[in-house]
């Protein structure tokens, strides 16, 4: 199904007091927040608001990468389905299709994967930050950090309005978070690093970094990197979901990219977005049996506790992603450790799938109920999952980063408030408060 495009019109609003009468153009299904303000509203007038707490019914932007119909679980980069790019095109392809807006052919593969190989390896100052950090440090954390940290090494990302300046921005953003990623894994681990083999290809120069031994060749499982492949596949974008949000809004100030993904991270890693999938493993290690589940359900159900991995801000349908990501759990998991809470997962799956509850307000897997899984199974601890989460986001991020610098719409992000708090008073002396 191909987005509809939505009907322009005009919008007729009178006001009941005085007859008054305005006629808005409502453009691409939207009416122009700011077309409110020739409604007046009194003296103090700046003229009529929208109030739009968490931005549900608010476009910020006109964005050409990513398509959602949520009611009928459709993901889309550029035109393609998810499933379909998970499906049979490479990390890197579906890379270069959300940047430049097509699929490559073999010679624009061949010199975009050159690029990234070029820029694989990260400066040797963030191998002692790395050291320097705290042993309990989480590792998005430290990505986080190390993202903010590279951006030192290149003052020219300053100058973001210089087109040429981005694309290297980022293509080095793109080839050196999966070192970062590793090297935070590492750093948990106590490991020393291992460096990119980028003639390996992508995915698995990542997987090396990762999983393999300073000095040894390196063999991985065909289904791990498959996994890993369609895993950064599945994250790399998601429209206006709260860490593009935050990159968008942060990068609105001009501020360095490094800087504007750093925030990305921040935002990603909070539960109620990529954290969730951290907490599904959690909860599910707490059920703990398949008997627990009924107990566990009610729970959720009287508001005491919430089923992680359920429900969507926009899918109101079965996540596209869950589905591909629950075809390939079985396969990872043949592979390498057998894990009992996959069992549990199915059973409570099956359990909230059948109660009115989940049902009647539409709570369906989203992409973190599987996916903490077949992490797992690949051998990493919930800390890690949101840092590959990041990884594959990057090129969302970034893609989001250099549309929102090309629109001349865009300004600083400032959203307006309602205020509440007290009107104009004196400042009490110390001794009357
Ligand atoms: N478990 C139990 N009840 C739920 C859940 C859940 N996971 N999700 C929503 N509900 C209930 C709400 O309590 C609410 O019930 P009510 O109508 O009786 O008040 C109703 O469903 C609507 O929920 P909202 O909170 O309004 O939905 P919203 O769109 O704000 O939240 C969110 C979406 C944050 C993802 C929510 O579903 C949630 O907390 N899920 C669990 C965390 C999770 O898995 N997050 C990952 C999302 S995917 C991602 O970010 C990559």
């Amino acid at each position: 199904m191909s987005p509809e495009k939505p009907t322009d019109d005009l919008l007729n609003i009178e006001h009941p007091a005085t007859g008054k009468k305005w006629e808005l153009p409502v453009e691409d299904g939207c009416l122009r927040a700011v077309q409110l303000r020739q409604i007046p509203l009194g003296q103090t007038d700046l003229g009529l608001m929208s109030y739009d707490p968490s931005l549900l019914n608010t476009a910020s932007c006109r964005s050409a990468i990513t398509f959602i119909d949520g009611d009928a679980g459709i993901l889309d980069y550029r035109g393609y389905s998810i499933e379909d790019l998970a499906e049979s095109v490479s990390y890197p392809e579906v890379c270069y299709l959300i940047l430049k807006g097509e699929l490559p052919n073999r010679k624009e593969l061949a010199a975009f994967q050159a690029e990234l190989a070029e820029e694989a390896v990260l400066p040797a100052y963030l191998l002692e930050l790395f050291a320097s950090f705290p042993d309990e440090m989480h590792p998005m954390t430290m990505l986080a950090s190390g993202l903010a940290a590279l951006g030192a090494k290149y003052p020219e990302s300053e100058k973001v309005l210089d087109e040429e300046n981005r694309n290297k921005q980022i293509i080095r953003l793109l080839a050196k978070t999966p070192a970062l990623a590793a090297l935070a894994w590492r750093r948990t681990q106590s490991d020393s690093p291992v460096g990119p083999d980028p003639e390996k290809g992508f995915i698995v120069s990542f997987l090396r970094m990762l999983l393999g031994k300073p000095g040894e060749d390196f063999e991985v499982e065909e289904s791990f990197a498959r996994a890993m492949d369609a895993l950064l596949t599945l994250h790399a974008d998601h429209e206006q979901n709260c860490s593009t949000n935050a990159v968008r809004v942060v990068a609105s100030s001009h501020v360095n990219p490094y800087s504007a993904v750093a925030a990305g991270c921040f935002a990603l890693h909070g539960p109620l977005h990529g954290g969730a999938n951290q907490a599904v493993l959690e909860m599910l290690e707490e059920i703990g049996t398949v008997e627990a589940i009924p107990a566990f359900l009610e729970a959720c159900k009287c508001g005491d506790r919430r089923l992680m991995g359920f429900g969507h801000r926009v899918y109101k349908n079965y996540d596209p992603r869950a589905k591909v990501i629950s075809g390939l759990v079985d396969s990872v998991l043949d592979a390498g450790q057998p894990d009992p809470r996959l069992e549990i997962a199915r059973a409570l799956e099956a359990a909230a799938r059948e109660d009115d509850y989940f049902v009647s307000r539409k709570l369906f897997p989203n992409v973190d109920f599987y996916s903490g899984i077949l992490y797992s199974a690949m051998g990493f601890p919930a800390s890690m999952f949101t840092v590959f989460f990041a990884v594959g986001r990057m090129v969302g991020w970034l893609a989001h980063w250099d549309e929102m610098l090309r629109d001349s719409e865009q300004k600083i992000a400032r959203p307006r408030q309602i205020y509440t708090g007290h009107s104009r008073r004196e400042v009490p002396p110390m001794d009357k408060r």
